[in-house]
């Protein structure tokens, strides 16, 4: 019987997860779909109940369910439960409903496919210490990077996270802009690096090192403000789409056991977005 799945948030239109998903289940030759669905938040709990009553195999949880969803599953991964976030949901053999949080661990796996294995040394900082950005600093750190440094606006974000991850620093964005040239990887996650005016960066990029690494969870546009900066500086950049394509195979991967060919689908995704993709 055909399978399907779904990706639910609101708003859900500009979403790529149905092109990708797609592709990989005709890639794969598997009998399935992938459908944009977009909840409100008072429907929440409706929706899931609609969705488990209508057979959905899977689906995954964007803004603004990541959190509010939890209650109504049957359990949680153990990342998705130190996250406090779930981007995707898993219906097992026992018809239960469990929260899988993919999104840190697809930025991990993108940005090693750009750095490789052996950079656990390198000094992190992290800016931003919202749901993204505890996604990530959780995954960074089970994967055994050692020094992290998160800078927020609101610090005590930032102090939280580093007591849960137990190492680490945390700082203002003033301090971090002081103290810039120490980072070889900076990662920016808040919403304030969405914007397209360069003076709203949350932090002046001012005292970056020319060889910085700079990445981005945003994907659209491709460049942003903030990649645009490091790579003025003579930083290399990583874009979102390594991340988002990531956290959609890894979600692929738990649905159906095969792993999809991530590689391709960066590029399909960037030229789908109007970019030229470069193969490092
Ligand atoms: P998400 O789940 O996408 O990470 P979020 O949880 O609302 O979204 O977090 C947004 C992040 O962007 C936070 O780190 C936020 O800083 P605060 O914790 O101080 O709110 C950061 N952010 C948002 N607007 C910002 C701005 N204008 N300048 C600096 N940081 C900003």
């Amino acid at each position: 019987m055909k399978k399907w799945f779904g990706v639910i948030g609101d708003p859900i239109s500009h979403s790529l997860s149905p092109f990708m998903h797609d592709q990989w289940f005709r890639e794969n030759h598997l009998d399935a779909t992938y459908l944009p669905i977009r909840v409100s938040t008072e429907r929440l709990g409706t929706a899931v109940e609609s969705l488990r009553l209508l057979g959905a195999s899977g689906w995954n949880v964007t803004i603004p369910h990541k959190t509010s969803i939890i209650p109504f599953l049957d359990g949680l991964d153990p990342m998705a439960s130190k996250m406090g976030a779930v981007n995707t949901v898993v219906r097992n053999e026992k018809d239960e409903l469990i929260g899988y949080n993919t999104d840190g661990l697809g930025f991990v796996r993108s940005l090693e496919e750009e750095i490789g294995l052996n950079e656990k040394q390198s000094s992190i900082l992290v800016i931003g210490a919202g749901g993204a950005a505890r996604g990530i600093v959780h995954a960074l750190s089970e994967s055994g990077y050692e020094h992290i440094t998160i800078a927020n606006r609101t610090i005590e974000k930032a102090s939280l996270l580093i007591d849960e991850i137990g190492r680490g620093e945390a700082l203002s964005l003033q301090e971090a802009e002081i103290r810039l040239s120490q980072f070889h990887i900076i990662i920016q996650t808040t919403s304030a690096g969405m914007k397209t005016d360069q003076a709203k960066l949350p932090l002046s990029m001012e005292r970056m090192r020319s060889d910085c690494i700079a990445a981005d969870i945003v994907y659209n546009p491709l460049e942003t403000p903030f990649l645009k900066i490091a790579s003025e500086k003579g930083g290399r950049t990583i874009s979102g789409i390594g991340m988002f394509v990531h956290q959609g195979a890894i979600a692929f991967n738990y649905w159906t056991g095969i792993e999809p060919d991530t590689l391709s689908m960066k590029q399909k995704v960037t030229e789908h977005l109007g970019g030229k993709y470069v193969n490092r």
